[in-house]
């Protein structure tokens, strides 16, 4: 697998739409719309930077208690945007796959996923993972409950919890969080693989997110003297 995926782990909280399209006259939905206009462009810009995985978060476990209307908008935008999505991830050698439970996703967007999942699973330049009733707290008690009582090393323990949410490559830390709209939280977002993972807290709402901030965000996260708790003689050599 040398070579496959071998950029940083880039994770966002792709947070701002409803704030976005509120200050606009819009509605939270056209927001959404938005925010997928921008996840597409920064899913190409991503490709373009040589990050090696980049993870979206889409729609966490607790937002299925938003108000019926926007959470079936969100599952229709999701399930059309794998559709739209899956000829330009293969072109793009990006491998599509969706992180969190399945079980109570609707069914059509279910069979969407498996079907898109399956047409880019050749895709070797950037693994993009799109977290939909995703829970990291879950997850990890989930993965605890698989391990049945058996002792585990970290990276065996990141391998199953990779597993449990249906990522089926090996697990990766991330390196870089970014959180779009101002707020200073993880919010649930894949606190195992984050032990280590810089933090990029920006104002800017995620549907004037672009490229550009990308680039910034990647040349920031270059800049950092990453430790992963040594002494800094010890990295420096
Ligand atoms: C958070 O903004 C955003 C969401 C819950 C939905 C995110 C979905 C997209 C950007 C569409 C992208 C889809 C794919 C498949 C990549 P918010 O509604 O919490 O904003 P607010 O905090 O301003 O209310």
């Amino acid at each position: 697998m040398s070579g496959t995926f071998d950029g940083p782990h880039v994770a966002i909280i792709m947070d701002g739409n409803g704030r976005w399209a509120t200050g606009h006259g819009l509605s939270r939905s056209a927001g959404h719309e938005a925010g997928l206009r921008t996840a597409r462009n920064i899913v190409e810009a991503a490709v373009r930077e040589g990050v090696g995985t980049l993870t979206l978060y889409a729609f966490s476990s607790d937002n299925w208690k938003r108000p019926g209307a926007e959470v079936t908008a969100l599952m229709r935008l999701f399930r059309r945007a794998l559709v739209g999505e899956a000829k330009r991830c293969l072109e793009n050698g990006v491998r599509l796959t969706i992180l969190g439970r399945r079980d109570r996703l609707p069914s059509s967007l279910r069979h969407t996923v498996e079907q898109v999942e399956a047409i880019t699973s050749t895709g070797s330049r950037m693994h993009l993972r799109v977290a939909v009733d995703y829970s990291a707290r879950d997850a990890v008690l989930r993965a605890a409950e698989a391990m049945r009582g058996d002792t585990m090393s970290r990276d065996g323990f990141s391998d199953l919890l990779a597993r449990t949410d249906h990522d089926r490559l090996p697990a990766r830390d991330v390196d870089l969080v970014i959180r779009t709209g101002g707020e200073q939280r993880l919010s649930d977002f894949l606190l195992w693989e984050c032990a280590y993972a810089e933090l990029l807290f920006v104002k800017t709402m995620w549907p004037e997110f672009t490229a550009a901030d990308l680039a910034i965000a990647l040349e920031d996260l270059r800049s950092r003297n990453r430790r992963f708790g040594l002494a800094p003689e010890q990295v420096a050599s």
